[in-house]
């Protein structure tokens, strides 16, 4: 509030002239950024801009950036530079995302042809201050102090059958390692009655699959009076007509209940697959990174998962070499890795960050250490999966299609659990579901072949035998 978030600009910048109104958006990061810039490309569609492949065909070029680990945050300035040094030209460059909120107007200095800072939380007032750049105006929406989500109708999904759908934006939980708190501001869920509604549009509009998204998804809070909870909400969606499957992500331990599990056994439309980030397995080093749970709390709550009727998957984050991680608290990562047995890990070495809690705490793990336990882990995990998925060889799948590759004639689907199958397809197979069964397995995809399911398909099938290898 009371933000100074106008300043009239330098000569240098060009206003954006009628007619040269082509945009070109380029994301860094997670699955929530990747649906923010669906939302702006949507903004910019209704202000009459024409989306274009090529940065050098844009008059206005978009980096919507990450800042979770230093390299990520570095790429944008790298982006920068490289126009730098050819000559930014009349082209307009906004920045937009963490690592604008992070930065700020700091951004300016380091790229004086930069036009635009903003921020996710100001993404609401993104019309408003497009209009100031257009006007020739440098801008920048850096306010954190807000408890709207960005509610658009104009968002352009890129995906024609899956969609992303934000329930919840920002996060309260303070992880000492994390600027997703100073990144993206409070916590702030939307409206259980408006999200279902939205679904529904999507489901009449085709979408068969729905991903609800939200940084720390399941601290999801109705404060409508229907009052749902998120466990409610997921049963909700995932009744809608046509909606057969429905994803969310990502939930935190501190907030994961068993009505969640209880949900995933009762409706057949949500996914069995769980991302539950750990982090560590060390209780020393989830009380310095402020995680709220012990690494016994932790197992309960996965064990809640493996107790379910269905066979829901389980993948997580870890942060390895985080401050103070011994070899001993690393082990103890390890020995939790065998002891879920996760389905996917996604590990990172621990990157200081400003502003965060940790990122005045000495970084005692020395990055070629880092490094070291990063492949130990690795490698590990890999056993661990492909011990997982060779079970699951000869057994049948339903796979929703979700990509198809030419020059392997491969049809790509994933499982419900989150596994990824290729098997001998059509490219007009993109979208549908299919049976398939699992012939081989690596430690992370696995090779199939279709299977008849009805006689339609069976039919077919046989006329088109050479398609199935
Ligand atoms: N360093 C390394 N990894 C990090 N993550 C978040 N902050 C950091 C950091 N400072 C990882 C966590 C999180 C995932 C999205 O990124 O594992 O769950």
């Amino acid at each position: 509030m009371g933000e100074p978030f106008v300043q009239i600009s330098s000569a240098s910048s060009t206003a954006l002239t009628a007619g040269a109104r082509r945009f070109y958006i380029e994301t860094f990061g997670c699955q929530m950024n990747a649906h923010d810039s669906e939302k702006v490309a949507g903004v910019l569609l209704a202000r009459g801009y024409v989306p274009v492949t090529n940065p050098e065909e844009a008059d206005f070029i978009f980096y919507n950036t990450c800042s979770i680990r230093e390299k990520a945050a570095q790429k944008v300035f790298s982006r920068l530079g490289q126009f730098r040094k050819r000559g930014a030209g009349s082209q307009i460059f906004a920045v937009l995302g963490c690592v604008a909120q992070q930065e700020g107007e700091e951004i300016f200095e380091r790229a004086p042809h930069v036009s635009l800072v903003c921020g996710s939380a100001s993404y609401p007032r993104l019309p408003e201050l497009l209009e100031q750049v257009e006007r020739g105006r440098r801008v920048t929406g850096l306010s954190l102090d807000t408890d709207e989500c960005f509610e658009t109708e104009l968002t352009r999904r890129e995906n024609r059958f899956r969609a992303y759908l934000t329930i919840m934006e920002g996060c309260d939980k303070r992880c000492s390692f994390c600027v997703v708190p100073m990144t993206r501001g409070p916590e702030r869920s939307r409206p259980s009655q408006k999200i279902l509604e939205e679904c529904r549009l999507l489901a009449d509009q085709g979408f068969s699959e729905i991903q609800l998204l939200g940084q720390t998804v399941n601290s999801y809070r109705d404060l409508s009076p229907a009052r749902r909870s998120f466990a409610e909400l997921l049963v909700a969606v995932g009744q809608i007509p046509g909606i057969r499957r429905v994803r969310f992500t990502t939930s935190h331990p501190r907030d994961f209940t068993p009505e969640m599990v209880a949900a995933i056994d009762a409706c057949p439309a949500l996914c069995d697959h769980i991302h539950l980030p750990v982090q560590s397995g060390s209780n020393a080093v989830l009380r310095r990174m402020l995680r709220g749970y012990t690494r016994e709390e932790y197992l309960e709550k996965t064990d809640c998962i493996r107790s379910a009727r269905r066979c829901i998957s389980i993948s997580t984050d870890i942060i390895v070499g985080f401050c103070g991680e011994t070899a001993d608290d690393f082990e103890q990562t390890l020995w939790l890795l065998e002891r879920v047995g996760y389905d996917q890990v996604f590990s990172f070495k621990y990157s200081p960050r400003p502003r965060t809690p940790a990122g005045g705490w000495p970084d005692t793990v020395p990055e070629e250490e880092k490094g070291r336990r990063l492949i130990i882990l690795q490698e590990r995990q890999r056993q661990i999966q492909l011990a997982r998925n060779q079970v699951c060889v000869g057994k049948e799948f339903e796979v929703l299609v979700e990509g198809f590759q030419p020059k392997l004639s491969q049809a790509v689907g994933r499982t419900t659990s989150n596994r990824v199958v290729n098997f001998a397809g059509r490219p007009e197979w993109v979208g549908s579901y299919m049976n398939v069964r699992v012939t081989a397995v690596g430690p992370n995809s696995w090779v199939g072949k279709r299977v008849k399911t009805s006689t339609a398909e069976a039919q077919e099938l046989t006329a088109q035998p050479s398609q199935q290898g």
